[in-house]
């Protein structure tokens, strides 16, 4: 355990990423030190993980501010085509009831269960996500999260030099494809950019692999040789040693740098059982300078 000048604790909860941030309620207004400390535990640890916060809207957005920006959601069926700065997880409609499988926000959250990194899509991908618990099934509905900095270190020095420098294709719609009427075709469109297949933090030089379900292509090689490659560093990266799995209980929270992780959600019996959890996505400034979103940082 780090020993911290300020109240707050910072626990290890696997052998290469993922801490437990206790000592703190986020709800309260944050000092600049206390900031200052889960800033450096998020850049270091990759996913910040917060028991009994039980934030509400408001609160959740009110810390994640902290961090730069936030993102608005995409219009698409999870959102009733009507985005806000909250993008909700759950099998439930509006009045509490039970979604059925094949409603459409139903089928567009299942895209959720594919490795990625949120909003690798848009030009400046999001710096962070924030997934806190409003209603959490008894078992199942775990959220999965893989290092990718952690893959990274582990390949070969040579295979790392031939990476470094290669650049992908991502698009917002999937590489299966099969469910493409989720988003506005202008959208679809829009959201075709391209990223390094390996980023830097800017704060501690640490690199990771930039992959996941969104990136599809490697410029320059013919399309299938890059889904090709793609699909292997993903594979690679989410091997199960790489994987911290995340058990929901009620009033937790759970940050993650989006670039150097990945992430999926898992099932649960959605006819069965009631799962919310209200997501917060952070902006990036830039792929490669995501340090300027803190102020005075
Ligand atoms: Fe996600």
């Amino acid at each position: 355990m780090d020993s911290i000048e300020s109240r707050i604790t910072v626990k290890r909860l696997h052998p290469l990423f993922v801490a437990e941030v206790t000592g703190i309620d986020l709800k309260l207004p944050l000092s600049r030190a206390d900031f200052r400390v889960i800033w450096e535990a998020f850049n270091e640890h990759q996913v910040l993980v917060f028991r009994d916060q039980h934030f509400d809207d408001d609160s959740q957005i009110a810390f994640c501010r902290h961090f730069g920006e936030l993102e608005t959601m995409i219009a698409h069926p999870g959102n009733d085509w009507n985005p806000g700065h909250i993008s909700v997880m759950t099998n439930l409609g509006k009045d509490g009831n039970f979604l059925p499988a094949d409603h459409p926000a139903m089928v567009h959250r299942a895209r959720n269960e594919d490795w990625h990194s949120d909003s690798s899509f848009k030009p400046v991908a999001a710096l962070a996500s924030m997934l806190a618990a409003r209603i959490v099934p008894p078992v199942g509905g775990n959220t999965d999260l893989a290092s990718a900095r952690a893959a990274w270190a582990d390949l070969p020095a040579e295979r790392q030099a031939a990476l470094e420098g290669l650049t992908a294709l991502h698009r917002m719609t999937l590489r299966d494809a099969a469910n493409d009427k989720g988003y506005k075709e202008e959208d679809k469109q829009r959201h075709v950019v391209t990223h390094p297949l390996v980023r830097a933090n800017p704060v501690n030089g640490r690199k990771a692999l930039y992959v996941g379900a969104h990136a599809q292509e490697i410029v320059g090689m013919p399309p299938e040789e890059g889904a090709r490659l793609i699909e292997e560093l993903t594979v690679h990266c989410t091997q199960p040693q790489y994987v911290y799995s995340h058990h929901w209980r009620d009033g937790d929270a759970v940050l993650w740098d989006n670039r150097c992780t990945l992430h999926r959600a898992t099932p649960f019996e959605t006819a069965k059982y009631k799962r919310k959890l209200h997501r917060t996505t952070i902006a990036g400034k830039s792929p490669d300078s995501a340090f300027a979103n803190v102020p005075g940082a």
